[in-house]
């Protein structure tokens, strides 16, 4: 219903060439009128990418002073995927799962207006991750960025991806979270290294006008948790050294227990304010969508939101914490359950400190989507 309006509502005075350079679109009606015009964004896709090679709790037990019953009953984490094979980056797995989406949706490249890449692990310190996703991809000339806010960044991305298609400048939008945080952990750190794993989750937003889609998207930050979650060196305040190198400071540094509280009050209050001021009780939402990065964690948000855990994705035991993809990579993994018309609440926290949400209704059939592929 979405494609077959927007196919016209592009019309046939809508030409470009794969290479001529795009703008932002000023048609903020989307060529509809009066009381036609109430315009959601909606997720119309989903798709995933995980690299092959499985790290388990047991292979980490052999590297580090730690046993796979720590870990799991600690974390919830039993396995993660890595990316191996040189010169292999976040776009890699992004782009893969970028592909995945197009083809799953039949959206071709050249219609794609967008590409917001949500990581902390870009390939680069510039060009952005988002510019070689597209290369990679085949999508030229269109605005591309990419969003850091750690574990929030999807979240983030998409409260962005929603401004533009609300705003009607855009029509089709690709949301990519993607992390290899292989390439920033301590393996020689216990407290680190059985956290995290690699990965990317890409969704498609559209304009929406039955009703479904993004009602409601909140996102904050608090600066002062620098401390308790970082990577030390290797930006401009501490550029590369054979020191820093020696010091180990590339590497993501984490006061667990601080990061803890702190990380269970927020999701609970990201949960509950937008239950709140969307006259929500917990009968009303179908599933919570909660960032990975601790089972416990996640049992917590789901307590306090009054949800029971057969309406919570998890997939942490499989994937571990891939940071900016959890919470696609989560869609992903459950599309197949998921009807149209579902209420998610996503909620998500991160380093920085950063959290978000969002409140959403689900578009399309899953199931049918999932098994189209
Ligand atoms: N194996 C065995 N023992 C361990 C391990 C391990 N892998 N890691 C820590 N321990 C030990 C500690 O050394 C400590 O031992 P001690 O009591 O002798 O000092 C003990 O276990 C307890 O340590 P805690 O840090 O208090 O363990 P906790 O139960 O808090 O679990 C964890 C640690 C899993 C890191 C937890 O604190 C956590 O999940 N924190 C939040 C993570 C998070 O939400 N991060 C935000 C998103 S990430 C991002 O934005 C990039």
């Amino acid at each position: 219903m979405v494609s077959k309006f927007l196919k016209s509502a592009r019309g046939s005075g809508h030409r470009e060439t794969p290479h001529s350079p795009r703008t932002i679109l000023h048609d903020a009606t989307f060529g509809l009128s009066g009381a036609q015009t109430i315009v959601r964004a909606a997720i119309t896709g989903v798709c995933g990418y995980l690299p092959s090679d499985v790290l388990s709790n047991s292979e980490l037990a052999a590297m580090v002073d730690t046993s796979d019953a720590w870990i799991a009953e600690r974390t919830g984490i039993l396995e993660r995927r890595i990316l191996k094979g040189e010169g292999l980056g976040s776009s890699h797995m992004a782009a893969e799962a970028v592909r995945g989406l197009l083809a799953k949706t039949r959206c071709r490249p050249e219609e794609v207006d967008l590409l917001i890449c949500a990581t902390t692990t870009p390939d680069f310190v510039f060009p952005s991750t988002a510019n070689l996703i597209c290369d990679m991809v085949g999508i030229r000339n269109i605005g591309s960025f990419d969003v850091q806010a750690a574990c929030s960044g999807f979240v983030y991305a998409l409260t962005i991806a929603v401004q533009f298609v609300t705003a009607g400048k855009c029509r089709k939008i690709v949301v990519v979270g993607a992390d290899k945080m292989s390439a920033i952990i301590d393996y020689t750190d216990r407290a680190t290294c059985v956290l995290f794993g690699d990965g990317a989750g890409a969704v498609l937003v559209e304009p929406s006008f039955d009703g479904r889609g993004i009602i409601d998207c909140l996102i904050g930050s608090d600066g002062s948790g620098m401390p308790h979650l970082h990577q030390k060196a290797g930006g401009s305040r501490l550029p590369p050294t054979v020191d820093t190198v020696l010091q180990r400071l590339h590497y993501v540094h984490q006061e667990g227990a601080a990061v803890y509280k702190f990380a269970i009050a927020r999701m609970a209050e990201v949960a509950g304010e937008l239950m709140a001021r969307n006259k929500l009780q917990p009968d009303d939402i179908d599933w919570l969508v909660p960032h990975q990065a601790n089972r416990r964690i996640i049992e917590a948000t789901a307590e306090r939101a009054g949800l029971p855990m057969d309406r919570v994705m998890v997939t942490i035991h499989k994937f571990g914490n891939t940071t900016s993809a959890t919470i696609p990579l989560c869609l992903w993994d459950f599309e197949p359950r998921l009807k149209a018309g579902d209420r998610l609440l996503m909620a998500a926290f991160g380093g920085g400190f950063t959290w978000g949400g969002a409140y959403l209704t689900w578009a399309y059939d899953g199931a049918r989507a999932a098994s189209a592929m």
